[in-house]
């Protein structure tokens, strides 16, 4: 028996496939890796083996060479053309020595020979999956550091609306509306997250401003508009070199640019707006004229849909503004304050 180590525990969550037309054979090497493992599927030809492997996830394949129906390089080429990673670990009889060139071509992680030693097969078994194992370790790392980021960006963006009562939430519901745009548009999962996060803490320059300015109860003056303004070129000074897996400084610095120019604080037009700022600026632009401020009440859901439609395409992305405008007229309440 295998020794126990770290990678033992690892061992037992790994989904098999055993392929084995001999019932003697296969009756007693099931028996052995059925107490190893938590999930053993067997199957009596490679046909059989092919099926269960198109209709089940298996981190590794162990198969028998000479079998009726489909054989087992057959069966191991077919998988290897579906999921090149899925370890093969071949059992082979000592005359079977002509099938090792095919084996190499199709390429088989291992071979064992007949008759089965099972300490070979489970050190066998434990060397072909170590690349799994460190892949998920790789992954259970990354997933902690993006939920503690997640948590800090959320205490920030807290940080901020606490010092403005009437933005109260703003931030949460933007990085909820965007997500959901960035959902819809099919975005892959990694940028969908960043721009989660890029949103929730979109407006963290208004830290900068003082509070007065963010709750008059009246229009701003040019002037005083020009300092709310800033607070972007503030967000990404705040940041400074906290270097996210994400283009969250991109995302802040460029959310109240417009497809046509004529936004700030570059005039940048089109493309030269990160997808990220485009999508934050439409879920900015609806939930905040959805919303009350200091100077006026809510102009309401309605408005704010008929803002976007009408510069659909000039100011703000047609994807864009198609997404949200159709998650908005599913479920309105969903996104928006109210
Ligand atoms: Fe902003
Ligand atoms: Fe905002």
């Amino acid at each position: 028996m295998l020794k126990t180590d770290p990678d033992s525990e690892f061992l037992r969550t790994l989904s098999v496939l055993y392929v084995e037309d001999e019932d003697e054979v296969r009756e007693l090497l099931t028996r052995f890796l059925v107490r190893r493992f938590d999930k053993v599927d067997v199957a009596a030809n490679g046909r059989e083996g092919l099926e269960l492997f198109r209709a089940g996830h298996h981190d590794i394949v162990i198969t028998d060479v000479r079998m009726p129906v489909m054989d087992g390089l057959a069966m191991a080429a077919e998988i290897k053309s579906m999921e090149k990673e899925t370890p093969v670990i071949v059992i082979t009889a000592y005359n079977e020595h002509e099938y090792f060139m095919r084996a190499i071509e199709i390429g088989i992680d291992r071979y064992i020979t007949k008759p089965i030693d099972p300490g070979q097969l489970l050190s066998a078994i434990q060397r072909s999956t170590r690349i799994h194992l460190q892949q998920r370790e790789i992954a259970e790392a990354r997933e902690a550091t993006a939920n503690a980021l997640t948590q800090v960006v959320a205490v920030l963006a807290r940080a901020i609306e606490c010092r403005d009562p009437y933005t109260d939430g703003h931030q949460k519901r933007v990085s909820a509306l965007a997500e959901a745009v960035a959902e819809a548009m099919g975005l892959p999962p990694e940028q969908v997250v960043g721009i989660r996060v890029g949103a929730a803490i979109h407006d963290i320059g208004k830290i900068r401003v003082p509070t007065e300015f963010l709750s008059m109860p009246r229009r701003l003056s040019d002037e005083e508009f020009t300092l709310i303004k800033s607070h972007v070129e503030a967000g990404i000074e705040i940041l400074g070199d906290v270097s996210f897996p994400w283009p969250i400084g991109e995302m802040i610095l460029q959310h109240h640019e417009r497809l046509d120019g004529s936004g700030y604080p570059r005039g940048l037009k089109g493309d030269e707006i990160c997808l990220g700022a485009r999508i934050i600026a439409v879920a900015d632009v609806v939930e905040a004229m959805s919303s009350d401020r200091p100077y006026r009440p809510a102009i309401g859901p309605q408005a704010a849909m008929d803002e976007i439609r009408t510069h659909r395409g000039s100011r703000y992305d047609a994807a864009v503004v198609d997404a949200c405008l159709q998650l908005l007229e599913q479920d309105p309440l969903r996104y928006l304050a109210h």
